[in-house]
């Protein structure tokens, strides 16, 4: 599965109107399922919403739980593989599986991988 052709794929569908930077993202399930996401942007700017929540908010509106998400790629056309902001950083600790693994990636395939506790050390939580 190659994950980071999933996000490119993704990234296509891109609506970014206003900062016209695309982003992809592509959520792996243990059962072998894909959920593709790409940030959607709106006129008024801050309700734009980032691929890689859309990507894993589709898995979990899909009746996906958090064990069952054990990989997420994310690419944007950035010289160096694609740094996730810190909102979504937060929100990969709240649903992605505990060693589930991070690829970020570029156009050039570039690729970091990370883990959850490397992305976001010290992270908030409380339930998890
Ligand atoms: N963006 C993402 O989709 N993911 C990130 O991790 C960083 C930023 C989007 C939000 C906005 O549509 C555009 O990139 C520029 O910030």
């Amino acid at each position: 599965m190659d994950l980071l052709k999933e996000a490119k794929i993704a990234r296509e569908k891109a609506y970014a109107p206003y900062s016209k930077f695309k982003v992809g993202a592509a959520v792996l399930t243990s059962d072998g399922q894909v959920f593709h996401g790409c940030n959607i942007e709106n006129a008024s700017y801050g309700l734009a919403m980032c691929a890689e929540r859309v990507a894993l908010f589709k898995a979990i509106s899909s009746g996906y739980k958090k064990d069952d998400l054990i990989k997420i790629a994310i690419v944007g056309d950035t010289k160096e593989p694609i740094s996730p902001c810190g909102a979504c950083r937060q929100v990969m600790v709240e649903l992605l599986n505990k060693d589930a693994e991070i690829i970020l990636g570029n156009l050039d395939d570039d690729i970091k991988r990370y883990s959850l506790e490397e992305i976001l050390p010290y992270s908030f939580k409380e339930l998890i």
